[in-house]
């Protein structure tokens, strides 16, 4: 139970320090894969809390990259028709999974008030962030 607090307590530290150092990241989170149930939870997060703790694999963004393995970068989140709207200031969106020992378990999604603003570099970033983040896990 310890080693869980400690582990729940840096994933918030991790989404606070993303949080606060990169203007255009307003909301990070991540959520892990209930594989039995094929649902999201969310386990910690930086910005306003959201209603979407739990979400279905398939739906919304984060419930395709279940599906799917892949990044997902949304530049412009309207575009979208399979989207969970968590906030009206949201423009865009990226998903990023986080793989252990080569199985998808989760994801770092991150919602930004600024239209098309994750690049190449963004991807890159957070899939090294989760690469770290799997072994603290
Ligand atoms: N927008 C996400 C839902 C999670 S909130 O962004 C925190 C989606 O469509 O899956």
């Amino acid at each position: 139970a310890n080693d869980r607090e400690t582990s729940e307590q840096r994933l918030i530290e991790v989404c606070e320090l993303l949080q606060s150092s990169i203007g255009y990241y307003d909301w990070v989170g991540f959520y892990f894969a209930n594989e039995a149930e094929r649902t999201l939870h969310l386990k910690a997060f930086a910005g306003e809390p959201t209603e979407h703790t739990v979400i279905p694999f398939g739906k919304g963004i984060c419930g395709q990259v279940a599906e799917s393995n892949a990044n997902f970068v949304v530049p412009d989140v309207k575009a979208q028709n399979n989207y969970i709207a968590c906030n009206l200031y949201v423009k865009a969106e990226i998903v990023v999974p986080l793989f252990k020992d080569g199985v998808n378990i989760g994801q770092i999604d991150i919602d930004s008030h600024i239209a098309d603003p994750f690049s190449i570099e963004d991807e890159r970033f957070l899939e090294w962030v989760n690469e770290k983040v799997a072994l603290i896990l």
